[in-house]
């Protein structure tokens, strides 16, 4: 009896670690390019280390309950409203492409520093407005969105 006794506390032990693994320490498999939402200090809300930003790449961030895009360009840090202004449809990390930010959707280009709308990667022309900018301060090596 007692042999048994012992061999259900073991099995119910088990079971609990292997519980305890799928809700604390379970590994997340899901991939998101979304950078996590970040502290807001003095400065503004903290978006990213200046040297965790390669030249003429994008990031994607949350700002203010939305997404947004950090756009190094040249050494020269833009933000975005992740938001094309032909459809309302999201940038990705790989649409800066060459000198232009390229919507993946329909090929609307903006000029990476100003946001200005140049045309459409096909040679049509929507004849959109250009991107909603989210100013920035770089301090200490750290970018914040004002
Ligand atoms: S949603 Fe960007 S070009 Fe259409």
């Amino acid at each position: 009896m007692k042999y048994s006794t012992n061999l259900v506390l073991l099995a119910g032990t088990v079971c609990l670690i292997v519980l305890m693994s799928g809700c604390m320490g379970g590994q997340d498999n899901t991939t998101s390019t979304t950078q996590p939402a970040a502290a807001t200090t003095l400065a503004g809300t903290f978006v990213a280390k200046a040297s965790d930003i390669p030249p003429n790449t994008i990031r994607i961030f949350d700002y203010k309950g939305e997404q947004a895009i950090l756009v190094n360009f040249g050494g020269s840090f833009q933000a975005y409203v992740n938001k094309c202004p032909h459809q309302n449809l999201p940038f990705n990390e790989s649409s800066l492409t060459g000198d232009k930010i390229t919507c993946p959707y329909h090929g609307a280009q903006f000029d990476p520093v100003s946001g200005k709308y140049l045309g459409n990667a096909n040679g049509g022309n929507f004849g959109l407005k250009g991107l909603t900018t989210i100013a920035l301060k770089v301090d200490s090596g750290n970018i914040y969105a004002q």
